[in-house]
């Protein structure tokens, strides 16, 4: 009898716990409710705090536009750093996102998947009334560090030329609420969004320019004066390329000096640095290359899987 009562009372107490922990859930993650509504929609709207107690990680998330919801995936995880390929056909004025041209449709649009979610966030964080009439600064996408840039990697996969032109007339709305990095001739002034033009963008236009709200991806391995950080903020490289084959074991001393050499120099021109094709697998040796980058003082970690990206910081 007695031993019955008891269980009873351990199976109550139990399944009271569990309500508390369910409830607490909830209650505590706003971000991962909100990313679970948002789930499967790419113009779902969204409420002003999905960035609540997120913090900033020097993470870029590669080839966002694959996950289930771009963007707001990587902004709920501190992911500073997004990338979209991006696509243009002669006569038609939309610019398409995707990997290959297969993958493409008239909904997963440049104006779909990044501008119009960029400029409902940060509409949401510059609300304009009584309390904000004397701020002079416009708020970014971090509630948690509102002064923090957002970068915005623009992967031109057609003829830069072509298609740059259409880039830079889609992110005019942007530019004109004040939410775009610009460089005026002498400085960058930051802003919420900095667009890095990558892939095909066209460097000769790019770096012609003495007035523009985008900038170009440098090449990290081939710095020199004519890639200066007004141009390229930040530069990349390929890691395969640069160090040749990796041991499962990681980088070897000569790869780490090279791969230090490569972070320093940019440093030293004010220039942050990112590597892409990063062996992802085996698992162990893609956990020590992350460890590796870190510890050599890289700034964005390349991630196609963000939230174990996120664990490195
Ligand atoms: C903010 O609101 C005031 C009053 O409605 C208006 O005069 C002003 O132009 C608005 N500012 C912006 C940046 O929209
Ligand atoms: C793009 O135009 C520039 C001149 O503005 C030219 O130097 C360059 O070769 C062109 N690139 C391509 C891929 O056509
Ligand atoms: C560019 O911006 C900097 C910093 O805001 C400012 O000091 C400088 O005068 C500006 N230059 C031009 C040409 O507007
Ligand atoms: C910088 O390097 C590029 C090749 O990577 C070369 O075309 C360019 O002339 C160099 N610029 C200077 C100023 O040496
Ligand atoms: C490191 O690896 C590279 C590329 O595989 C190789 O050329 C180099 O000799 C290695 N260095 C050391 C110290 O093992």
């Amino acid at each position: 009898m007695n031993s019955c009562f008891s269980v009873i009372l351990i199976t109550m107490k139990l399944s009271i716990l569990s309500l508390i922990a369910v409830s607490g859930a909830v209650s505590a993650t706003p971000i991962a409710t909100q990313l679970l509504s948002l789930q499967g929609g790419i113009n779902t709207r969204y409420s002003s705090d999905i960035t609540r107690n997120v913090f900033v990680k020097g993470i870029h998330s590669h080839n966002d536009y694959w996950r289930d919801v771009p963007l707001y995936t990587a902004l709920s995880l501190g992911v500073v750093s997004v990338e979209a390929d991006v696509w243009h056909y002669d006569g038609d004025e939309t610019i398409y996102v995707g990997h290959h041209e297969a993958a493409l449709n008239a909904q997963r649009t440049f104006q779909n998947l990044y501008l119009d979610p960029l400029i409902d966030i940060l509409n949401q964080n510059n609300p304009n009334n009584t309390f904000t009439a004397d701020q002079t600064t416009v708020n970014g996408v971090w509630d948690t560090n509102s002064g923090q840039t957002t970068y915005l990697f623009v992967d031109v996969k057609t003829d830069g030329n072509e298609t740059w032109p259409y880039i830079v007339d889609a992110l005019k709305p942007l530019n004109d609420k004040g939410y775009l990095t610009y460089y005026n001739g002498s400085t960058i002034n930051y802003g919420p969004i900095t667009v890095i033009g990558t892939g095909n963008t066209p460097y000769e236009y790019v770096s012609a320019q003495d007035n523009r709200y985008y900038f170009y991806d440098g090449p990290i391995a081939t710095l020199n004066s004519s890639y200066p950080n007004t141009l390229n903020p930040i530069a990349s490289g390929s890691l395969a390329q640069i160090v040749g084959d990796i041991a499962p074991s990681g980088l070897n001393s000569t790869q780490l000096a090279l791969v230090k050499k490569l972070i320093d120099n940019a440093h030293e021109a004010d220039i942050m640095t990112r590597f892409w094709e990063v062996a992802w697998w085996p698992v162990a040796t893609r956990n020590t290359l992350y460890r590796q980058l870190l510890a050599l003082g890289t700034d964005l970690l390349n991630a196609d899987d963000l939230e174990l990206a996120s664990k490195f910081y």
